[in-house]
């Protein structure tokens, strides 16, 4: 069965987002954008990604500079798939297509999300340009994919002190890469 048989009954699905690993695409939920994610069957990788970002979002769901969870779909009953997350779409373009230095306030804002999901306990993300999505309108800066991420208990405690740590390198790496596309 296709996504669109499976899911076809409350989503219109759009185009597949490329390059993703997982199935990403752009659907329509009750008449507005929305992402849909899917793992596949069998695929470890997949159900652990999937998994994760599931806890993430729903630890994090009032959570400023991210993209929220809007609803899950276990397809676990289908031959291919196994789950299927939907989530809010920021309209714009991820860091990756945008070749252009951060601008000074979305720097800052992304600084405060990471803070608020280290406050959370949540680090380890994955800071690379296609993850962070920038509104048309250049207002917004939004993490989009926590399928890296961790959830770090009281007993982790230098575990998250070292994730900590790498997110601000990698948000410094990050930086300074989108200075060097322009
Ligand atoms: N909420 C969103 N709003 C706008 N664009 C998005 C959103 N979520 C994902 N995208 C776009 O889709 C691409 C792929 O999505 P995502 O990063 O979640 O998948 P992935 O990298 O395959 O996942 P994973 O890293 O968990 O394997 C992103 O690089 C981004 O361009
Ligand atoms: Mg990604």
């Amino acid at each position: 069965m296709t996504i669109t048989e499976l899911l076809g009954n409350e989503l219109i699905i759009g185009p597949r987002i490329e390059p993703s690993s997982l199935l990403v695409y752009l659907v329509k939920y009750e008449g507005s954008d929305h992402i849909l994610k899917v793992s596949r069957k069998n695929d470890l990788f997949d159900l652990d990604q999937m998994k994760t970002e599931q806890r993430i979002l729903e630890a994090c769901e009032d959570l400023k500079g991210i993209t929220h969870l809007v609803k899950k779909y276990d397809l676990s009953k289908s031959e291919d798939y196994e789950t299927a997350l939907l989530k809010e779409y920021v309209a714009g373009s991820d860091l990756a297509r945008k070749q252009r230095p951060l601008l000074p306030h979305l720097k800052e804002e992304l600084k405060r999300t990471i803070l608020r999901l280290h406050q959370r306990r949540v680090a380890g993300l994955e800071l690379t340009p296609e993850n962070v999505v920038v509104s048309s309108d250049e207002r917004e800066v939004k993490i989009v994919d926590f399928g890296s991420g961790s959830i770090f208990s009281q007993e982790q405690e230098n575990e998250l002190k070292y994730w900590v740590e790498r997110d601000y390198f990698n948000l410094q790496c990050l930086v300074k890469r989108m200075q060097r596309t322009f």
